[in-house]
């Protein structure tokens, strides 16, 4: 195993505990990278300011550059510093603190279309970006073409991604603009949030507010289909606890706060180092490359006491699962939302979940369980 292929081994928590026995911040020969692997490391490094998100030589990957999907790329906040993150989350980020739960709830159920696998399927990989578009106020079809749309275009953040997928994420984008741009046009009051939204992006060229909106939908696609396939995954794993979610379901909501701790969707991040520096007492050069072992750090006791247990009822959770510092997740609580929500009504329409199979999606970062039905 190795710090990129633990993120969809079966259990690499072990081997995280190994790396943080080494020390917090290492080399790794195999990565070529240094890895922050401890609590304190990972807050050091998410919060250094000479520590980016992108290498500077290469603010978009080579593969992307230039095309439709790259152009998008370089204008999220995700993938920028200074101005050009500050901005976007100033105009995005306090209206998802308003977001109606009791919305979001329904809009979660009324797009749980079909049971059985299928209808698990769509729970984990179209609903929630479709609640995102329809906070945005788009209407219930363009809200699911959306979020297909979506799926397409997030094969342009990941390494992994073939030419042919990559020809799709470049077609997805086009359509992700037009569509966009028309809700945007509209001006209409479907959604406080997005009129917000395009009051904070005032003065700025549409091209970064229309990208800005695409990353929302595109942050919400893997993470969120990984924090509720790991809460299923973690029922299944545990007959107890589904008996108990099942009498109780107020249950849910605790369990999805400690799955995303203990299990997290996103295990990893990066980091490029782009001036010298010094995190706990470890001397880091100008291009150098981190790997942030989010998933670690949760796991690491100094974080969290017997870190390795699944407990509902845990107080005071501390959590890396959605970063730290000034790119920490501003849409952790409508995740948290979503996910809760969406395992709710899985729990009541899909199979059950000891009929299901389940393999993790090939990902450098996510750890993400896709479901089928047993033969
Ligand atoms: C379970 C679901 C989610 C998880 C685990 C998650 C996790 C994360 C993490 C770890 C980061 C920081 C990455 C880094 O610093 O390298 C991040 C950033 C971000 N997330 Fe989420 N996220 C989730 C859902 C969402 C949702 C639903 C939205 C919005 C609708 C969202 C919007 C964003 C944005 C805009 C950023 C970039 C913030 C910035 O760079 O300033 N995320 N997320």
């Amino acid at each position: 195993m190795d710090p990129i292929t633990a993120a969809t081994h079966p259990d690499p928590y072990p081997y995280y505990a190994s790396l943080r026995a080494k020390g917090g911040l290492t080399f790794d020969q195999q990565v070529q990278s240094w890895i922050a692997s401890s609590a304190e490391a990972v807050c050091a490094v998410l919060r250094h300011a000479d520590c980016h998100v992108r290498p500077p030589q290469e603010p978009v990957p080579k593969a992307i550059a230039g095309r439709p999907a790259g152009q998008v790329f370089g204008h999220l906040m995700r993938m920028n510093e200074g101005e050009r993150q500050r901005c976007p989350r100033s105009a995005i980020a306090p209206g998802l603190q308003d977001i109606d739960r009791q919305q979001v709830r329904a809009w979660v159920r009324a797009g749980f279309i079909e049971d059985g696998a299928a209808g698990l399927h769509h729970a984990q990989f179209i609903g929630p970006v479709a609640v995102v578009a329809a906070l945005l106020g788009f209407s219930p079809a363009d809200s699911r073409l959306l979020s297909a749309l979506t799926r397409d275009f997030v094969a342009c953040l990941s390494p992994l991604s073939d030419a042919a997928q990559l020809h799709a994420a470049h077609r997805a984008t086009g359509q992700l603009q037009v569509l966009f741009r028309k809700r945007i046009e509209a001006n209409d009051s479907a959604s406080a949030w997005l009129t917000g939204i395009c009051q904070g992006f005032a003065g700025v060229a549409p091209n970064d507010l229309v990208a800005n909106l695409i990353g929302l939908l595109a942050q919400t696609h893997e993470a969120t289909a990984g924090l509720i396939g790991n809460a299923l995954l973690a029922l299944i794993r545990d007959p107890a606890l589904l008996h108990r979610i099942r009498e109780e379901p107020t249950l849910i909501g605790p369990l999805q706060a400690e799955v995303q701790r203990f299990d997290p969707p996103v295990q990893n991040t990066r980091r490029f180092v782009v001036a010298r520096c010094d995190i706990l007492g470890v001397s880091l050069e100008p291009g150098e490359a981190i790997v942030v072992l989010l998933a670690s750090a949760n796991r690491d006791p100094a974080l969290n006491p017997q870190p390795d247990l699944l407990l509902t009822d845990r107080l005071n959770r501390r959590s890396f699962s959605f970063g730290a510092g000034r790119h920490e997740c501003p849409g952790q609580t409508l995740a948290m939302d979503i996910a809760a929500a969406s395992l709710a009504t899985i729990l009541e329409r899909a199979p059950q979940p000891d009929r299901l199979d389940w393999r993790y999606r090939p990902s450098v970062n996510g750890r993400i369980p896709v479901f089928s039905d047993r033969p």
